[in-house]
């Protein structure tokens, strides 16, 4: 009933001739799959614009890496939401671990940022995930949790469904170490459950819930194949259009 989910974040890579070639390459080679999967992809806001046009006969969507919760004025440097909405971004990525760990994001400003984001007609994808020193002691329950109830809060069940949650525990972000399947759907699971005490079972069934952290050809099919994994958030390996097709591929 959830349709699978495979979202490229691009991070600070590419150029404006390397963005488009990868954003056609994927275009034309994931059209016969379009029926059976969600794609997206977010590439550096300067490039959105050239990708959302390279992509724009296909059904793969763009997203954008981050969104700023007011909506317009003197806040430089910073991207609004109907921003995004002209230029045809249909997600955006809210908290990822590397806004949390390396620019400082509070749980606070993620939630302004989520809720500006639905707001203002854009899908947010969720991410959430604890670092190894968590994990080692045994707190990733917790963290998980601070992160999705801080980060969801104020929204009504109707609103949150407009949500997609990605579980990217951060010691897997980049480092080749990928979460066990059983480690992730662990955590999955665990993340549905909290769902459906936040908002109710219905509600907590229907959202996607992405895994992401090295996540490469060879290990997609059988993190896809845990029940509480629809989906996958492809960094490192979403900038290669073959390794990115072949995670398609394995998702479906
Ligand atoms: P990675 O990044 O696939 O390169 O580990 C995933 C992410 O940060 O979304």
């Amino acid at each position: 009933m959830r349709k699978p989910f495979v979202a490229g974040n691009w991070k600070m890579n590419t150029d404006s001739h390397t963005s488009v070639e990868l954003a056609e390459r994927i275009a034309s080679e994931s059209m016969d799959v379009s029926g059976q999967v969600t794609l997206g992809v977010c590439p550096p806001f300067v490039y959105l614009q050239a990708v959302a046009k390279a992509l724009s006969a296909s059904s793969v969507s763009i997203g954008a890496q981050d969104v700023y919760y007011e909506p317009k004025g003197a806040f430089t440097g910073e991207i609004s939401t109907s921003m995004l909405k002209d230029i045809g971004c249909v997600y955006c990525l809210c908290g990822h671990s590397e806004r949390r760990h390396v620019i400082g994001e509070t749980d606070e400003l993620i939630n302004k940022k989520t809720t500006a984001a639905i707001a203002g007609g854009l899908l947010p994808i969720l991410c959430v995930g604890e670092l190894l020193a968590e994990r080692e002691a045994s707190q990733t329950d917790g963290i998980v949790t601070r992160q999705l109830e801080n980060g969801l809060a104020g929204l009504s069940a109707e609103k949150v469904s407009a949500v997609t949650i990605a579980y990217e525990p951060v010691w897997a972000i980049g480092t080749g170490l990928t979460a066990t399947p059983q480690q992730a759907q662990e955590v999955h699971d665990f993340i549905r459950k909290l769902l459906g005490q936040m908002y109710d079972d219905r509600v907590a069934g229907g959202i996607r819930i992405l895994y992401g952290g090295s996540v490469k050809p060879d290990n997609a099919e059988e993190l896809m194949g845990q029940l509480d994994i629809d989906g996958l958030l492809v960094g490192g390996a979403s900038l290669k259009a073959d390794d990115f097709l072949a995670i398609i591929q394995a998702a479906i």
